[in-house]
């Protein structure tokens, strides 16, 4: 069979992050070997579907929040994925169409789909870039000509900066991209926290088969640091699914079992 066009080039063989968490999240851009290793994830954490869909409902509600309550108009979206439900530019426009957005990822498979998503959209780019690389983010010409960094910013890190291990310096990058924005910018953040042996055997099923996947879990200590230079607002950094839930009924009864905390800070 050949492969579909956003697969050329790609080798099947090897999973992705973005494409695990595709179909953790029923997307249907992944190939065997990602719903093999989503499927080991399962077996591991019966509910990697509910954490992964409580993780996206994060992002909705912060993106939400900082378009309607914080009135931000531009966002860079750092770690953005394969579009899915909820996209950063659908969410933002349905509030002001004139917002802009950047996405950013490093995995072909999510710039394909999302170029294939913007054409057309004047307010909404992709580029092609690396975390670990601040400078190629914030120097890239599409993030130069849509973002003014003269005006409030809000920047997305949502469950991506748990990718980057310690030897890649999670608070130097952080550092780096975040000096150039004014007070007033925000910082939106959720990150795989420690849960002893499940954590433990979720790592090393990414380690063995993921290409760069391999996850390092924080505690709350050390994704707090990540919000240096910003306050947070209500109600803090706290489990994903307690973060402004948007109806009593929506949080679980354990929410500390959806192991990944979640945070928006406003830089004064
Ligand atoms: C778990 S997904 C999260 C997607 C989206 N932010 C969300 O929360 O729904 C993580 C994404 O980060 C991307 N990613 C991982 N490491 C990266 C890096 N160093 N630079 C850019 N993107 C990276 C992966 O390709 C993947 O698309």
């Amino acid at each position: 069979m050949n492969d579909p066009d956003w697969a050329s080039g790609i080798d099947p063989n090897q999973a992705s992050v973005a494409r695990v968490y595709d179909y953790l999240l029923g997307g249907v851009h992944n190939f065997s070997a990602d719903r093999d290793i989503a499927r080991t994830l399962e077996v591991i954490e019966p509910r990697a579907r509910a954490i992964t869909a409580a993780n996206r409902a994060f992002l909705v509600r912060a993106v939400r929040y900082l378009a309607e309550e914080a009135g931000i108009r531009q966002f860079v979206d750092i770690g953005s994925g394969i579009p899915t439900q909820g996209n950063v530019h659908e969410i933002v426009h349905r509030v002001d169409p004139a917002a802009r957005v950047v996405y950013v990822d490093r995995d072909p498979v999510a710039i394909a789909h999302s170029t294939a998503l913007l054409a057309g959209e004047p307010n909404a780019a992709v580029i092609q870039a690396d975390l670990t690389r601040p400078a190629d983010i914030l120097g890239h010409p599409a993030v130069r000509k849509m973002i003014d960094f003269d005006e409030p910013v809000a920047l997305l890190l949502v469950a991506v900066l748990h990718f980057i291990t310690d030897e890649q310096d999670p608070s130097g990058i952080l550092a780096e991209l975040t000096a150039p924005l004014v007070s007033g910018s925000q910082l939106a953040v959720s990150h795989g926290t420690h849960r002893q042996e499940t954590g433990e055997a979720v790592t090393k099923v990414y380690r063995r088969a993921v290409a760069q996947g391999e996850p390092t879990l924080r505690t709350a200590e050390e994704i707090g640091a990540f919000f240096t230079g910003f306050d947070l607002v209500d109600p803090g950094l706290v489990h994903g699914p307690l973060w402004r839930p948007d109806a009593p009924d929506d949080v679980p009864d354990d929410p500390s079992s959806f192991w990944f905390l979640a945070g928006v800070g406003r830089k004064p």
